[in-house]
């Protein structure tokens, strides 16, 4: 008799298939990146990614109100600012657009859902980089950590319960951390943009952002073929106080996911980015292939790859498949 060995016999129907599935995927693992912009009277849509708005104080927190109702994890909330400066003023200014959407937000959801907010420069700065620029054109890791300090102390106050560095400074998890310690703000935590590669896939958050960034960011970013330096990046992260980590992008990295998952002391995270996000629906909509088949795969295989929680702009709509 051949074949001896069946694995198939596990297949043969849905409700087994249900049984030793191997993954889940709740809608409470999705966290849903949103964006305000200062200058918006109605809610503008990103050509580069279909079904995402920049919104308006008061579109956001309509649509906030819904992704907490459909279930979602949490919320991460990106400011766009009508006036960009050198230092990104309007990223530790208390009337800045990030900070009063954040204020918002907490007034109307409270503990209801994890308000989480970017805690870095670049959508402020009329440069576009992620930090102040030194005498020669370069970013200044110092001076920045000054700076994101008191940006870091702006969205405590606004009532982030979790901030999220995103710029790849060295040390910039530990300046956080002790800032928010020294001016009370102990219970707000950390989820540090730990392993963050300088990726083509950003592309269309440019536009969701308004950026101004001429060149790259490979300075602070990481080297796509790097896999160990990730390693080092999280154990520092961990061991200056992150409460828990990210990588990003999320599918052009799942090894480095992986390798999250099995290093990592505190939950991880995986930002299911605005290229990858784009690509999908512009397959999509060529009808070259499915749309929800392809997103739950999607997910699925970030999850499979061990994030405990997936950053991804499909979280509303992919929370309602999951119900
Ligand atoms: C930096 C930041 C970026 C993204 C999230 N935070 C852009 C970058 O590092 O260039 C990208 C998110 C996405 O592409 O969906 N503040």
């Amino acid at each position: 008799m051949f074949p001896e060995h069946r694995p198939r016999r596990l297949r043969g129907t849905a409700a087994l298939r249900r049984l030793v599935s191997e993954t889940t995927l709740r809608p409470r693992q999705l966290i849903l990146p949103m964006f305000v912009a200062e200058a918006a009277d109605a809610p503008r849509p990103i050509a580069s990614m279909p079904g995402v708005v920049q919104h308006t104080r008061d579109s956001l927190r309509k649509a906030a109100v819904e992704a907490v109702r459909a279930g979602v994890g949490g919320l991460m909330i990106f400011g766009i600012p009508r006036h960009h400066d050198a230092e990104g003023s309007g990223a530790t200014d208390e009337n800045g657009i990030l900070n009063v959407a954040l204020r918002d937000l907490r007034a109307e959801l409270g503990d209801d859902t994890v308000l989480m907010a970017d805690t870095c420069l670049d959508e402020f700065t009329d440069h576009g980089h992620c930090g102040v620029l030194d005498e020669n054109g370069g970013v200044d890791n110092d001076a920045t950590l000054r700076r994101y300090a008191d940006m870091a102390l702006a969205q405590a106050e606004a009532g982030a319960h979790l901030l999220g560095p995103s710029g790849m400074m060295d040390g910039q998890v530990g300046v956080i951390r002790s800032a928010l310690d020294q001016n009370g703000y102990t219970e707000t935590g950390i989820l540090a943009y730990s392993a963050k590669y300088a990726s083509a896939f950003y592309g269309p958050f440019r536009e969701a952002v308004d950026s101004q960034l001429k060149g790259d960011r490979k300075t602070y970013q990481q080297d796509p073929g790097n896999a160990r330096e990730a390693l080092r990046e999280i154990e520092l992260d961990i061991s200056e106080g992150a409460d828990a980590i990210m990588i990003k992008p999320a599918l052009s990295y799942l090894d480095i996911v992986r390798a999250a998952a099995e290093n990592s002391t505190v939950p991880v995270a995986a930002y299911n980015i605005s290229g990858e996000y784009a690509m999908v629906e512009a397959a999509a909509a060529n009808g070259w292939i499915e749309r929800e088949r392809t997103v739950l795969e999607v997910l699925t295989s970030i999850r499979r790859a061990g994030a405990d929680m997936i950053l991804t702009y499909w979280a509303v709509e992919a929370a309602a498949w999951l119900d």
